[in-house]
Formats: structure tokens, sequence, C-alpha cells
């Protein structure tokens, strides 16, 4: 078929779901409307680590509205079958109010169920729980590691060996979490044997996996309805506790139950991005060719799940190496378990990349962007693999014009404005993005509307706008015309909405159904003898704004309806797919950037302020440059936060997060993003996908954190190699 004109795809279009979201009326999880629920609210360990000894729910059931207590003693024993299916990590996962073990501090350990709220909040407080309690253990230095899962290229050692210069960097990287705006929550309803749940999660398809095996059934007897998600960063690709404990509450109660965490339950209900211990050694000759480099990498996880995430990959891929060795080894803590957090691994093993490449570039007397081309591999030196598209050197260039590098102080601590100490760093990011098979059914109605159906999510990208975009080009319709809807189990499967898979994936399938439907109308139209498209060569027939007409005629032709309703065609529909890279494919699809930061650090008082920051992005075609622009915007005010101020902190003596909330755990606020710039290389990746993107999501977050580290040394002389970068190491 003749290629279609392209209208929507890459124009800057505000969100088909901005109105919604403004006026109120975009449902979240817990906002919805579900007759008769009943409230429910998680008692949480008081502990670290150890046993219940008793649980007395008597005060509790003698509050008016309390309706039951649930918790191990009393709680219906459930199947949890074994599920790989659902993002869940090795191990044996939180079963919940199964057994009398704590875990970590914060686990439920009692379920309230109360006619109201208040009731709920209150009888949770008036249950007494009594524990046989022991230290915990949730310092990353004082674990004990397990055994390491190992990379090898060359003979690191040797080649560090005879390295003209050495370096040899111990990093420290405090915990992270999500924090989105909406918090977790769960509303769940049987119907005789059947479960629906309203959830916040970014993945509608995992949370179904996962409540049938959990509750024993089969997975098309649990839909799960997400339509709506405030915020994710990856705190909703698992199905956690809280989810299970609103089922099981609504089976025990007989009656519909929610369950709403609050900011202070969200740190240990649901996970985080792991706090990381990294020795870097890296050797390069005297004109900063690297030459070896060794990665000892300790990462948390929970006593019960071993989470990994890739941290590995950047470091055996970015740069030309000819040796390099890697160790990643977890550490067992009394912690919940970790989880993907934006760029999750990437963005934390940029910090010591890229940090060390400055001090690297520094050390030689070389520029930083200098020191990155003479590096530049020419495959994937990992497995042999040949880059799809990789335009770093691109992304360095246009970004060092754009952002006036040529103008950055040589020296570090030599260019001040009154008290503040200025300075400017760059850093490179890399992300592999996934592309995973995906479904996607569209249906064309007689009077020319169109509705496209997939059970992604929309966590905030801007999900339901783009696939809008991709389904009214690929029909030929305009957006108004167009119905994209997500959020439902009920619809074609997707991937986890993550891992900045969405556009690649449900795009690819959403393209495909929506090709068909195309393909569908053209061929019924030049086979009608009515039609003024009859005979026509279906090549070169085009769709636009709901009219098929020869691509060389453009007179010639009729819309849809006309077409459909002379043939009594109620409707065309397809079914699309995507089936992910083929096994085969000697490919290696990768998303870069070149982060640029100017910070002030005030001298005497160790303050960070990020002046401005700009960020370079090659990630394949643009769907929406309005939306990726946002999401650039967000991933660099994350790294803000990552860089200068998030940091959860555990209280080692009884495992409890001291900071479980807004006012102490910092993030950025609008006084702390200055100006922030996002640029996208034009262009597209035609290997990677029907599409041509390669995600941006993730990516984003990646390099910043290190950028502003290195304006930070640019500007004090100072470097730190411990995040957050604090006054206190600055003073
Ligand atoms: Mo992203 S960390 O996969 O939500």
């Amino acid at each position: 078929m003749s290629p279609q004109p392209q209208a929507a795809v890459g124009a800057p279009l505000s969100r088909v779901d901005g109105r919604l979201k403004v006026t109120g009326e975009a449902r979240y999880a817990a906002e919805h409307d579900v007759d008769g629920a009943a409230h429910a609210v998680l008692v949480d360990a008081s502990i670290g680590r150890g046993r219940i000894t008793a649980v007395d729910t008597r005060a509790a059931l003698a509050h008016p509205g309390v309706l039951r207590v649930l918790h191990h003693g009393n709680a219906p024993r459930l199947p949890y079958r074994a599920n790989s299916g659902s993002n869940n990590p090795p191990g044996r996962r939180l079963r919940v109010l199964q057994d009398d073990l704590v875990r970590f501090h914060g686990q439920p350990v009692a379920v309230v169920i109360a006619t109201t709220l208040e009731a709920a909040q209150h009888g949770a407080r008036l249950v007494k729980v009594r524990y046989d309690a022991e230290q915990p253990s949730t310092d990353l230095a004082e674990g004990e590691p397990g055994k390491p899962e190992t990379y090898a290229r060359g003979d690191a050692e040797a080649a560090l060996r005879d390295a003209a210069v050495r370096l040899d960097l111990s990093y420290r990287l405090a915990r992270n979490h999500h924090n989105p705006m909406e918090p977790h929550a769960t509303i769940a309803r049987w119907d005789g044997g059947s479960l629906t749940v309203w959830d916040k999660t970014q993945w509608v398809v995992g949370t179904q996996q996962e409540l049938a095996a959990v509750f024993g059934l089969a997975k098309d007897a649990v839909r799960v309805i997400s339509p709506f998600v405030g915020g994710g960063f990856g705190s909703g690709l698992r199905c956690w506790p809280h989810t299970v404990a609103a089922a099981l509450a609504a089976r025990v109660a007989e009656r519909p139950v929610k369950v709403v965490l609050s900011r202070r339950q969200m740190y240990a209900g649901t996970g985080f991005r792991p706090a990381y211990d990294y020795r870097l050694r890296l050797g390069s000759d005297r004109r900063g060719r690297l030459k070896g480099a060794i990665h000892a990498i300790d990462g948390e996880t929970s006593s019960y799940e071993t989470f990994t995430e890739g941290i590995m990959t950047a470091g055996q891929t970015l740069y030309s190496l000819a040796a390099v060795r890697q160790a990643y080894r977890t550490v067992s803590l009394d912690v919940n378990t970790p989880v993907w957090m934006r760029g999750p691994g990437f963005a934390s093993a940029s910090f010591v990349l890229e940090t060390a490449m400055d001090e690297l570039a520094d050390r030689l007397g070389l520029d930083p962007i200098e020191l990155r081309r003479r590096n530049e591999p020419d495959e994937d030196e990992s497995n042999g693999h040949r880059f799809s598209t990789r335009r770093l050197r691109e992304c360095c260039t246009v970004g060092a014009r754009e952002f006036g590098w040529e103008s950055r102080p040589l020296q570090p601590r030599s260019r001040r404005e009154g008290d503040w100490l200025i300075g400017m760093g760059m850093a490179a990011g890399v992300y592999d993005p996934g592309r995973m098979p995906a479904k996607a059914r569209a249906r064309l109605d007689a009077d020319g509307t169109a509705v496209v159906e997939a059970a992604s999510s929309d966590m905030g990208p801007g999900t339901y706008t783009a696939q809008t975009q991709v389904a009214a080009d690929a029909l030929g319709l305009t957006m108004r015309t167009v119905t994209f809807r997500l959020g439902d189990s009920l619809y074609p499967p997707t991937p986890a909405h993550g891992g900045s898979m969405t556009m690649a994936s449900v795009g690819s399938a959403v393209l495909d159904a929506c090709d068909q439907i195309r393909r569908q109308a053209i061929e019924l139209a030049v086979a009608d003898r009515e039609s003024p498209l009859h005979g026509a060569d279906a090549e070169d027939v085009v769709v636009r704004a709901g009219r098929l007409h020869l691509r060389s005629d453009s007179a010639r032709g009729e819309t849809y309806r006309s077409l459909l309703g002379r043939n009594d065609r109620a409707h065309l529909s397809a079914d699309g797919s995507y089936a992910g890279p083929p096994d085969s494919e000697r490919l290696t699809v990768h998303a870069y950037n070149a982060t640029f930061a100017e910070v002030a650090v005030d001298a005497t008082l160790g303050l960070v302020r990020v002046r401005r920051m700009l960020g370079v992005y090659d990630a394949g075609r643009i769907i929406s440059s309005k939306l990726a622009e946002s999401q650039a915007i967000g991933g660099m005010v994350g790294g803000i936060g990552t860089a200068l101020m998030e940091h959860t902190i555990t209280d080692h003596r009884d495992g409890r997060i001291v900071n479980a909330n807004l006012a102490d755990y910092l993030v950025p606020v609008n006084a702390d993003v200055p100006e922030v710039k996002a640029l996208y290389l034009e262009g597209n990746d035609p290997d990677a996908d029907p599409l041509g993107v390669k995600g941006l999501g993730e990516v984003v977050q990646v390099g910043v954190a290190p950028a502003i580290a290195n304006a930070v040394f640019n500007a004090t002389g100072r470097r730190v190699r411990e995040l957050p970068i604090t006054i206190e190491a600055l003073l």
C-alpha cells in the first residue's frame, strides 16, 4: 500500500485527555464509584524483623463502623501459585497475611475493614500487635552479598596494570523512592468467583495474572481496570501487597473494598530504586583511549526476592573498551523488594561511568566531549552486533553548540559571581529500550469514526495522545474522529508500560491494526463498481481526513462513510499485533543523550543551584514533539532530585524509614528547576520497529545526575562520589 500522509505523527499536539485531567473528570484508581464499597486500612509492622506473637483486635472491632480485622491468624489461606508473568523477581514473594513472619518495617500485618475511611483509619490505630523482634539488617554496607552476576571480556586486570592513567573510585548511591503524585490505591469487587479491581498499575495484564495466581483463579476470572495513572516512574510495574490485601478483604467482607496507601505507606508498600555501593577502576592511555575497566557493584534487595536491573549494560557498550570485568552482587536485607525506577539501572550506572569519565578528562587535560569521542565504538562490543542508530556524537555536538560549551571554565573553581562559584558539566546517557510483543484492535464505524483498544497504561507520558496520532494517520482520519482506549485487561494484551517500550511495542500493534483496516477499505472501494475508485490501483490510494482518494488525482475518491454505507458495512475491524524483534536479530537498539548542566555553588554555604540544563536526545522518531519535550523536562527534573536531594533514609536500629513523607524526602520543586531545554535529533530508526521509534521515557533521566555532579566539580574543584550531593559534602 501507498505510504500514508503523516498529519498527526510528529505534530506538537496537546493531550487528548488533557481536558479530562484538568477538570477532574479523569478517574484515578481510588476515585471509581463502586457501589457499597467499604474502606480498608493496612496496619503495618512496627518492627524490622521478627515474628508476630499476638494480635489483639478487640478495641478495633468495638469501634463503630469497623466490620472486620484480618490478620495472619484469621485470614483465609491463599494458593499463591507460581507466576513468572508479572514482573515478580526470583524468590518467594511476600504472602499477605499468610504467616507470622515480619520481613521488613512497614510490612502489612493486619487489615481493618470499615464502613467509612475514618473508622478504618481509627480502627487501624486500635489494633495491638505484639512482636518477638530481632535486629534487622538494613544497611547495604553491612550486609552479606550473594553470588555475583558477572561479565568479562579481555584481561581487565592486565589492561589496568598496563594503563598509563588509572583511576580507582568508590561510589555510594542513595536509595530513591518514586513518589508519584497519585498514591497507590485499589478497589476490589468479587462477583461470585470473578474478581474486578480498579488499580493504580502500569500493567493491567501483569496485575491480572498475579491476582489470578495469588487467588488460584483462571486469568479470565480477573479483570483489572486502570484508565488513568497519576504518575508512576516504575512504582506501578508490579502488583504490590496492598492490591492483594484489597482483594482478600473484599472476599472476606463480601462487599467491595477500597485500599489507599498513605504517603508514608508508599515507602514500604511499593518498591524503590535500590542503593548501590559501586567501585570502578578505569584505565586509559595518555591520549584518553580506554584500556580496561573493572566494576564491583553491590545493590540492595529484600530477604525474600532477588531484584536486579540493567546496571551492567552501559559499562559494556557505551565506550570502546577491549577489557571489561564486572561483578554485580545483591545484598539481601530486611527491606521490601526494590523495583525499577526511571532510567532503571542505567541512571545509576551513568553517575558512576560519567563522573569517572569527567575525572579522566580532567586528569588528561582533555575536553570531556573529546574524551568521549575518542572512545566511540563501531559496534556493540558486548556481542558484536551492529548498532541500529547511534548518534551520541551528534547529541554532543548539537548540545555543545546550543549550550555554549566553549564558554565553560577550563579550570575548576575559576569562575565566581559574588558568593557563587559557577561551573558547567556534561554527561552522556544510554538506555536499552524494550521491544515486546503487543496486540491492539481497531474498529472503523460507518459514521467515519474509529475506536482503537489496547490494554496499555498511560502513567503520564501521553500514551492516549501518541497512540491516537499513530492510529489517525494510519486510518487517514483526524485526531478528533479517533478514540484510543487503554487500561483494561479486557483489551488486547500489551507488555508492561515501562522500560520505554510502549510506543515501539503497542504503537506498532496499533499501526498494524489500522493499516489493515485502511487496506480493507481500499480493497472494498477498488472492487466496488459504484465507487469512484473502482478499478483503481490500490497502491495509488491514500486516505486523508476520512476520504479515500487517488494519490495522483485527489478529485477521484469518496469518504469511508459513503463507502461503508453503500456496502451495508456497519464497520471494518482488525486485530493488530507486533511480534517484537526477531530472535535472529543481530542489532543493538539503544537510545542516547548528551545532557549539559550549569550550576552555581555558594562558596561558603555549599548550596547548589542548577541554573540551566539542556538535554539532546537520539530517540528515533518522535511521535509528539510536545509530549516528548514534557518527558525530557520531567526526566531532567527527576535527575536534579537524584543528584541533589532524593535520599530514602533508614534508621538501621529498627529498619524504619525516617523520611517517609514529602516534607522530609526532598524532591525538586519549581524553585529548584531552572531553565530546562530539550532537543531531539530529527530522524527515525527504521530498523528498530515499524514506527522507527526507540523509546524516550527512560533515557531522559540517564546522565542527568552526573552532568550536575560534573558541573559541581567544575564550579568547586570538589569531586563528590556520593548521591545525593549534599551541602555537607561541599563544605
Ligand atoms: Mo519505567 S522505570 O520502566 O516505569
